[in-house]
């Protein structure tokens, strides 16, 4: 908690205050952060800045942990189902809390169709697949649908409106504004028993906003700032993060490898645990291909988007 850095000299109440306006609500929160970018939103001096991040930083215990003890952590991650046994196995079980699962793919794949059925079932209780939590869902594209997650609902034998008070929905308009929802997201993971956090999508605002050579490191550091935080929330609070992200016809890399690529580069690429790619099959059927993982094999299944959501079945 913030509290202890009042521990330390030159820290004033009046700071402290400050930081919490801002969202800064744990020591962890300042450990990353750029001093300027503090100085900026505190309003104080960067050499102030730098001590806070410091000070921040000499809370923070680095040590390592056994390998024993990080299986235990393991252990205590917990599944969602995505409503279809194919994709269920080919994630290992579900989506798992403690895990950033990314699901890319071109238009129509299903992606946000995913992310609607993943609303619903982590409100089931754990013998349906789910982990009784609430939802957090920031819209970036302006595609969030209550109808659709209802139709949905309804089509599964669920009161569609016991299920829709608990999904908390924003919709974003700018990376800025993107940033300030995720940093100041822990009061109602806490407050809500937040245990899905979606953002569809990652890539958008980013995609708009930075454009041409000259802004692709300031792009990158955007973006690994927003993964940071993502970071910092799947490793403190028991919940699953999934982000959509749009993809991109590969010009560089490999001349050999012409398919899709997740956009956003390698500021992003190596943060989710793990990544599935969408494909659209025959009619309702999508084709979801896991890549990339640290602890699955590469596979592909077949699953299909109905009116009933994520199934195992065409109707
Ligand atoms: N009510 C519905 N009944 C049946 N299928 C539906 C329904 N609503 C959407 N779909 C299916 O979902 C597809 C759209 O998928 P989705 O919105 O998840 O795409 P996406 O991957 O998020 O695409 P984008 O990149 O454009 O956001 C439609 O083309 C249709 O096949
Ligand atoms: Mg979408």
């Amino acid at each position: 908690m913030l509290e202890e850095l009042k521990k330390l000299d030159g820290i004033t109440d009046e700071l402290l205050e400050k930081l919490t306006e801002k969202g800064y609500t744990t020591v962890e929160s300042l450990c990353w952060l750029m001093p300027e970018e503090l100085a900026a939103k505190i309003a104080i001096e960067t050499e102030l800045a730098v001590e806070i991040i410091e000070k921040a930083n000499s809370l923070m215990s680095f040590q390592p942990l056994s390998a024993a003890a990080l299986l235990e952590k393991e252990k205590e991650k917990k599944p969602i189902t995505t409503g279809s046994k194919e994709l269920d196995d080919l994630l290992g079980g579900g989506i798992f809390t403690g895990e950033i699962t990314e699901i890319a793919g071109e238009f129509a794949t299903g992606k946000t169709q995913l992310c609607f059925q993943l609303a619903i079932n982590v409100q089931l209780p754990p013998e349906k697949g789910g982990l009784k939590g609430g939802v957090y869902y920031i819209d970036t594209e302006g595609t969030f649908s209550s109808t659709r997650i209802a139709q949905i609902a309804k089509e599964n034998g669920l009161d569609p409106q016991q299920f829709l008070k608990n999904i908390a929905v924003t919709r974003t308009y700018n990376s800025d504004h993107l940033m300030f929802l995720v940093l100041n997201a822990e009061q109602l993971i806490k407050k809500r028993n937040i245990k899905l956090f979606v953002i569809d999508s990652i890539a958008s605002h980013f995609r708009a906003e930075y454009i041409g050579d000259k802004k692709l490191v300031p792009r990158q550091q955007a973006v690994m700032r927003l993964a940071e935080t993502l970071k910092h929330l799947v490793e403190n609070y028991e919940l699953a993060i999934v982000v959509t992200n749009q993809v991109i016809a590969t010009i560089d890399e490999s001349l050999f490898d012409k398919s899709p690529h997740p956009a956003l580069g390698f500021a992003w690429a190596h943060r989710p645990h793990q990544r599935i790619l969408l494909r659209k099959g025959r009619g309702q059927a999508r084709i979801a291909r896991m890549y990339d993982s640290s602890r699955l094999p590469d596979r592909e299944c077949i699953f299909f988007v109905t009116e009933k959501g994520i199934t195992d079945k065409g109707t």
